[in-house]
């Protein structure tokens, strides 16, 4: 542990910047509270400064995210600018060029928090999802061919290396056996349809299962999965799985676990700089309002101190929240918690800081 951090911070567009704003204060609560530091550097990246500048991510900026300890992320998408700019040139440019090859998303849900999954409560929905972050569907492989014409033909290719899914893999194994539950590691994918890349994903698979004999392994087709999500939560303990499929079934387990107010996610390379974000969009809707709700934000720095070794700091802010969830809002979703943005943030902080008897 090294108890003084470097972050940087890029709160990006739309709502981005206000849930930000309230992690940063339950972050600089915790840091009080449990006595290491952190050196914030403010990153103006997104829609504005794309409109601005033209640029998405300077190559010099690129650069000090790798110097950093961690990167905090509000959100990345703006009205103005063409669906794919900001999302290929910041988001996934930088899960690409800092090889954040796992995408960590736990779905557990929260007492007091309303599931639309009906008779399901916390003990069933409590699961993580080990997405990879930098292959398959999202590579970019592909092309034209007479775009526009008659004769159009759109190519878009999945590339699986074995390097790439083994890693993913071995990850999502070893983070099964730390986790202090059922121990079963679920592969998700399509060995039905999709016969060479699922095949080299379920040859791995196998292959290092053998290493793990602690760990109970399972498969099943993601149409299944989403089907089971929903019906049997409580079958899952780790899914591992691609990239695409992986975006999809997240947002599934986001909405069972309360929905985009309370999702947040880690793009991690376990030798490098990470990165942590709500996965919820930059909500263009309710921008500047003082509506959204920080807490997907606010999770997203519990995990960032989680992956940065701060367990207590990181204990304190879950125990907050479980907390804010119990006994202050009213609702998840924007405008109905019954509190702005930031009052929430300071009931977060403010309980972080209590529970020391502070
Ligand atoms: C996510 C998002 C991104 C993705 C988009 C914004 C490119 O949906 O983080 O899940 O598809 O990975
Ligand atoms: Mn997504």
């Amino acid at each position: 542990m090294k108890r003084s951090y470097k972050i940087a911070v890029i709160p990006g567009d739309g709502t981005g910047p206000e849930v930000v704003r309230e992690g940063l204060k339950v972050l600089g609560a915790v840091a009080g509270v449990e006595g290491f530091k952190t050196e914030l550097v403010d990153y103006d990246l997104g829609g504005d400064y794309y409109l601005k500048t033209g640029e998405t991510l300077p190559d010099a900026t690129l650069d000090e995210l790798r110097q950093m300890d961690a990167i905090y992320l509000g959100a990345i998408g703006h009205p103005e600018v063409k669906p794919g700019i900001l999302e290929k040139g910041i988001l996934l440019r930088i899960r690409f060029e800092l090889d954040l090859y796992i995408n960590l998303r736990p779905v557990k849900l929260y007492p007091g928090v309303e599931t639309p999954i009906r008779d399901k409560g916390p003990e069933e929905i409590d699961c993580v999802i080990v997405r990879e972050n930098t292959e398959g569907l999202y590579a970019g492989a592909g092309g034209y061919l007479k775009r526009g014409t008659p004769d159009e033909v759109a190519i878009q290719e999945s590339i699986n290396t074995r390097k790439g899914v083994e890693r993913c893999i071995r990850y999502a194994f070893e983070f099964c056996r730390k986790r202090a539950k059922e121990k079963k590691l679920t592969l998700c994918g399509k060995t039905n349809v999709l016969t060479y890349a699922f095949d080299l994903w379920e040859r791995t698979f196998q292959e290092l299962s053998k290493e793990y004999p602690d760990i109970k392994t399972d498969y099943a087709h993601v149409d299944a999965i989403c089907m089971w999500m929903v019906k049997n939560p409580e079958w899952f303990d780790v899914i591992v799985t691609d990239n695409m499929f992986g975006d999809i079934i997240t947002d599934l387990g986001a909405m069972i676990q309360g929905g985009m107010g309370i999702a947040a996610g880690g793009n991690i390379n376990p030798q490098g700089t990470s990165m942590f974000e709500p996965i919820g969009g930059s909500a263009p809707k309710y921008t500047g309002k003082n509506v959204i709700n920080p807490l997907a934000a606010i999770c997203a720095s519990q995990m960032m101190l989680n992956h940065l070794g701060e367990q207590e700091a990181a204990d304190r802010i879950e125990q907050a929240v479980i907390k804010v969830l119990q006994e202050n809002l009213k609702g998840l979703s924007a405008g109905e918690m019954g509190h702005t943005t930031s009052e929430v943030g300071d009931l977060v902080a403010d309980y972080c800081v209590k529970a020391s008897g502070g």
